[in-house]
């Protein structure tokens, strides 16, 4: 992981107001908060409302906390990694955006699309900046829109996507806490079962791809949900051992919530008990690079220094990860 070790330092994150439930979704397509609930263990999602509100929106509002919190000087961040799959625009980056918003003006910013597992691959990369000495402050954002990507006519997919995200500090560890390891991978062959079909460079947006919503995500759910088990379940325990480390040793597994029964599928894997599972996919969903931020947010009261925890996610490419790190910072 480099040199130098980075650490978390601090954590923001933030979620529009607007709350749609299983039962409002009821209304839109043939569907039940039951089978939702049972099948995948959302109750509800937040989603961004509002006339040009893109995914800059929530980095900004979770950067701007994290500074707040963290009592940081933008001027004194050297890079921000914006991780998401619904960028505001194709280009400039998102990343560019939220860093102009919040007066990171020394900073170089850009984004990182990695599906679901964005937030862990650009916080591995960021911390090969601190490893390196190159950089000495960087954030890492993890925020999607996924509403303006989520096609409310199909009941497979609109039901599991929410809007959100969040931001960590990263800043050179003090005493060996941070990121001690990454397990990381991905595979092209996973493009057919998961994908937006038009509005890039292949298939650029015209009259006719609007015809066939093909400006929505595509997922063969099913295909998808045999991968992600499988995979994040195998990086997780893999990351677990080559770390030397047991089950008792994990204060925490911090899982990607795309399904409650792929983290349990997981946890059952590491042989570690639903306390130790962070879960918060009754409320938001799946937010894509943002969950992880999200929990780790959540969560942040009950995190002491020195904790052991396991990042896990899997997303789109395929793409998939574990990240082994230590809590740097006591709560409060
Ligand atoms: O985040 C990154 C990657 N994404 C994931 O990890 C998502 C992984 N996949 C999943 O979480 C699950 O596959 C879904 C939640 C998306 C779907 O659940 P499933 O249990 O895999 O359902 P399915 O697609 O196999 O469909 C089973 C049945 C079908 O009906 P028939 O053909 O058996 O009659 C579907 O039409 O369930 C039906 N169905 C629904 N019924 C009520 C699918 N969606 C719904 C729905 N409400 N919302």
């Amino acid at each position: 992981m480099g040199t130098k070790r980075a650490a978390i330092t601090g954590i923001h994150a933030w979620v529009p107001d607007y709350v749609l439930t299983n039962d409002e979704l009821a209304t839109l397509v043939d569907t039940s908060d039951e089978w939702i609930t049972t099948r995948t263990g959302i109750k509800e999602r937040r989603i961004l409302k509002g006339r040009d509100q893109g995914t800059s929106v929530i980095g900004i509002a979770a950067v701007k906390g994290l500074l707040e919190k963290t009592d940081t000087d933008p001027g004194d961040i050297d890079l921000l990694i914006c991780a998401t799959t619904t960028p505001d625009m194709l280009f400039p980056a998102t990343g560019n955006i939220i860093s102009k918003a919040v007066g990171a003006v020394n900073a170089f910013s850009y984004d990182l699309q990695a599906g679901c597992s964005g937030f862990l691959f650009a916080l591995t990369t960021a911390a090969q900046y601190i490893g390196s000495g190159y950089c000495r402050k960087v954030i890492v954002v993890g925020a999607d829109k996924m509403s303006a990507i989520v096609d409310y006519q199909d009941r497979a997919t609109c039901i599991i996507f929410g809007d959100g995200g969040g931001a960590v500090l990263l800043e050179p560890s003090a005493d060996g806490l941070g990121l001690c390891d990454a397990l990381l991978r991905s595979d092209g062959a996973g493009e057919p079962h998961l994908h937006m079909k038009a509005g890039g460079s292949r298939r650029p947006p015209s009259i006719a791809t609007l015809e066939a919503r093909e400006h929505f995500v595509y997922q063969e759910g099913s295909t998808v949900f045999k991968f992600a088990v499988k995979n994040m379940a195998q990086v997780a325990y893999e990351i677990m051992n080559r770390n030397g480390l047991v089950a008792e040793d994990v204060a925490f597994l911090v899982p990607h919530q795309a399904n409650k029964r792929i983290i349990d599928a997981t946890a059952e894997k590491m042989g570690i008990g639903p306390e130790k599972v962070m879960l918060n996919i009754e409320k938001y969903g799946n937010t894509t690079s943002g969950t992880i931020p999200l929990c780790l947010h959540d969560y942040e009261a009950q995190l002491h220094r020195g904790d052991h925890l396991v990042l896990a996610a899997f997303g789109a490419g395929f793409t998939w990860g574990a990240v082994y790190l230590r809590w740097a910072y006591d709560p409060g």
